[in-house]
């Protein structure tokens, strides 16, 4: 396994929508292998693969560290995720980001859905989630689609967040993990 680097969400390889994985080859297992791993050292719970730099529909989530038992789900691997069905009813929960470093916000999205996607083995499977687990697939689904959750902030707090995140836009505040700008440089030490 491999740690890779993340990508700041400035960057335009998350601003661009991901491609459709087709075969679920070896070269899928092994990024699988690395974005666990990135995102274990990062103290992740979601990673979608075009936040390693890759842009293919493809993300992992992990909320078995929740403390709250129905927010908790064993590690997962969702290869082109679809949500079938939202509920109506939204809820506001605070959300970070492994690609906007030292930023959080709250964020209304629905409750419950139902998502449709394949599993490693190229099964097809439908997972119905709510709680933490639909809001990390939701902000991943996002994420392959080149959307980011301060896009869905209210007007108000967009607001509030454009100054840290002009400076976040800049390199002048970056996280403990490796990290690519939106230049393309590499900061931190891949330890
Ligand atoms: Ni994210």
């Amino acid at each position: 396994m491999a740690r890779l680097p993340i990508y700041n969400c400035y960057h335009p390889v998350m601003k661009k929508k991901t491609e459709d994985v087709t075969e679920i080859d070896d070269s899928i297992k092994k990024l699988v292998e690395d974005m666990f791993e990135t995102m274990y050292k990062a103290d992740g719970i979601g990673l979608a693969a075009n936040q390693v730099g890759i842009s293919k529909s493809l993300l992992i989530v992990d909320t078995s560290i929740s403390s709250e038992e129905n927010y908790r789900h064993p590690p997962i691997v969702l290869i082109n995720p679809e949500i079938e069905e939202e509920s109506d009813e939204e809820v506001e929960m605070n959300e970070g980001c492994l690609s906007i470093p030292k930023f959080n916000d709250k964020v209304w999205r629905p409750d419950v859905i139902q998502v449709k996607y394949y599993d490693l083995n190229g099964n097809q499977q439908t997972l119905e989630a709510g709680n933490l687990l639909s809001r990390v697939i939701q902000h991943e689904i996002d994420h392959l689609d080149g959307i980011l959750f301060f896009e869905r902030l209210t007007s108000i707090r967009k607001t509030l967040a454009k100054s840290k995140l002009k400076k976040i836009e800049k390199g002048l505040t970056l996280p403990e993990y490796p990290m690519v700008l939106p230049d393309g440089t590499l900061t931190g030490s891949n330890k």
